[in-house]
């Protein structure tokens, strides 16, 4: 790390540790199939889904939200100086660069989606993120506008699996950026490193450096 630049390295054990949960969470799933499980089973595996899949998202969202800003200066001053856009802010970093990319689904009955025919069985891949960046959805979709209006990205999922922490998702990365705002200045963005997974989006490590001048 030089003097004149932070380098922001997100702690190694997260990754590893989701996972790990991820896997202590399937074995207490599997304790209880059967109609007589035990409650606490029961509440372990729920407690640690929620963990699962609460944590590692929502640190990619503010870690991605916040790298996004910072690459566009003008719309994080638009937000420094008009607070009340964050609302918006929040959907629109939600669909610029989603933390959860793709998502699954099996056919259930034989369907047809475009020109493509789906049998039962099948498995289909959704691309979220792709999704949020259709331009017959969103008008210049590759731009971020925190002004946007009307923007109903995917990032959540959609249906009776919709996410169920979405509501506080929001209210995590609005308050995050909103204190980053508040409290620091201006940084441009000098280099951002991903962390290599195909599903979940997420920075390794982000490289700033004070006072870009608009
Ligand atoms: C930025 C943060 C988050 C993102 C991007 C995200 C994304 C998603 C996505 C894409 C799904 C699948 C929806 C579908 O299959 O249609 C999902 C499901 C779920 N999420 Fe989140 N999530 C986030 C945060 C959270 C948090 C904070 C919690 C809990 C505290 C949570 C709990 C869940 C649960 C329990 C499900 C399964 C819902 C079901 O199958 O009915 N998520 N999430």
């Amino acid at each position: 790390m030089s003097a004149s630049s932070w380098h922001l390295r997100r702690r190694s054990f997260a990754g590893r540790g989701v996972a790990l949960w991820v896997g202590v969470a399937i074995l207490a799933g599997v304790r209880i199939h059967g109609p007589d499980h035990p409650r606490p089973w029961c509440l372990l595996a729920a407690g640690i889904l929620l963990f699962a899949a609460g944590f590692e998202t929502t640190t990619n969202l503010i870690g991605n939200g916040l790298a996004a800003l910072l690459a566009n200066p003008h719309q994080a001053d638009l937000l420094r100086q008009q607070p009340a856009l964050a609302a918006g802010a929040v959907e629109e970093l939600l669909r610029y660069d989603a933390p959860v990319q793709t998502n699954g689904r099996t056919v259930l009955e034989s369907t047809r989606i475009a020109d493509v025919e789906l049998e039962p069985g099948q498995v289909v891949l959704t691309l979220l993120g792709a999704a949020n960046r259709d331009p017959d959805q969103f008008t210049h979709p590759d731009s971020l506008d925190i002004t946007r209006t009307g923007s109903r990205p995917l990032s959540f999922g959609a249906g009776i699996h919709f996410c169920l922490g979405a509501p506080l998702a929001r209210l995590e990365l609005q308050i995050a950026l909103g204190r980053f705002l508040e409290r620091f200045g201006e940084y441009e963005v000098v280099a951002a490193e991903h962390v290599p997974n195909f599903q979940l989006r997420g920075l390794a490590a982000l490289v700033v450096k004070p006072g870009l001048a608009l």
